[in-house]
């Protein structure tokens, strides 16, 4: 990469962090040129690129099964990251997993916080899956399961990941659904490395429906899954060998508001299907975050859990492969 190029860039991403933000607000702003910020991981033959360099069709076909996926070129030390995406809208898509996710796997000591879409049989929905792990911590999954309001692959809908000191929040359609405060109990299981961007599609048939029962089937296929649009509203990681975050103009929601948490709290008493505080059968002392010391992220009811005989599995360290 030519030095020009890489200032413009940088030139690109600052115009873009600069940007003050305000909770109140919806999650708006101009989506950004894909190239510019993303790079191509695998499957390059199955990504298609929009004439205008603002959206990426990724997908996975019989002759191509490992599907395809793409990365940010730089890492965030925090901000907020929305992709604006549409699940492939086969009617068999069980096995299939379309991701949006922020990782760092530095000394193998994965730091993650993911958006997982899990496939489906015909007459069952997509499930969102969200997750976070922190140096490592792969064997401690703090899975929840979403159903969502609308179907998901029929329109755009906006993902979005808050990363902020101490705080994760995720949000569908501007709307928090979950948030993870770091609790000191947590420790390192709370991720602390700057994080890349990923957006991948994949065949997660051992675990991804049913807990593996169907598998993708690639005669109903392709699977295609549409990433209209970016927004990075983060501070990239401008000198590696800097372990603090640089002087960074962004400026993040610090919080939820309370309308916003009462909302949070009817999506999540709705919509949620599963919560690792819940499952004490995997967790028979509920990790530490899921006690009082934040007592909002969870539901005033234990959620009903549509699947209990299947706890969820997660994809960690198998979602892409390198080529
Ligand atoms: C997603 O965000 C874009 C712009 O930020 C907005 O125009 C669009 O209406 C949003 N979509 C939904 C479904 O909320
Ligand atoms: C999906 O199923 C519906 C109803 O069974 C059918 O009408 C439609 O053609 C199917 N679509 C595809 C892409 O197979
Ligand atoms: C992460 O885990 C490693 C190995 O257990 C440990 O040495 C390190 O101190 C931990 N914390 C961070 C922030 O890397």
């Amino acid at each position: 990469m030519s030095f020009s190029s890489k200032s413009l860039r940088l030139v690109l991403l600052f115009t873009i962090t600069i940007t003050i933000f305000k909770p109140s607000t919806s999650l708006n702003l101009n989506f950004i040129s894909f190239t510019e910020t993303f790079s191509l991981l695998f499957g390059y033959q199955n990504i298609l690129l929009s004439n205008d360099d603002k959206s990426v069709q990724i997908s996975m076909n019989q002759w191509a099964r490992d599907g395809s996926g793409f990365v940010s070129r730089s890492a965030y030390h925090h901000g907020l990251f929305t992709a604006s995406i549409k699940l492939p809208n086969n009617n068999y898509s069980a096995g299939v997993v379309a991701t949006f996710y922020a990782r760092n796997n530095a000394f193998n000591r994965d730091d993650e916080i993911d958006f997982e879409f899990l496939g489906h049989i015909p007459g069952e929905e997509w499930v969102l899956q969200t997750n976070i792990y922190g140096n490592g911590s792969v064997h401690r999954g703090r899975e929840e399961k979403f159903t969502l309001p609308f179907d998901p692959s029929k329109d755009f809908h906006n993902y979005s990941i808050l990363l902020n000191t101490g705080r994760v929040v995720f949000y569908v359609d501007g709307l928090p659904i979950r948030e993870v405060r770091k609790v000191e109990a947590m420790g390192d299981d709370f991720p602390s490395k700057p994080l890349f961007l990923y957006g991948t599609i994949w065949d997660g048939s051992d675990w991804a429906t049913h807990n593996g029962r169907y598998k993708t089937d690639f005669s109903h296929g392709p699977f295609v899954a549409g990433y209209a649009g970016f927004v990075i509203n983060g501070c990239p990681v401008i000198d590696p060998t800097q372990p603090t975050q640089p002087d960074c103009q962004v400026s993040l929601p610090d919080g939820i508001s309370a309308v916003e948490r009462s909302k949070m709290q009817v999506f999540r008493r709705k919509y949620m299907t599963y919560s690792y505080c819940y499952d004490t059968g995997r967790y028979p002392n509920p990790l530490p975050e899921c006690e009082a010391e934040a007592p909002d992220m969870q539901p005033a009811e234990p959620p009903v859990v549509l699947s209990p005989v299947e706890p969820p599995v997660s994809g960690a360290s198998r979602r892409f492969r390198y080529i």
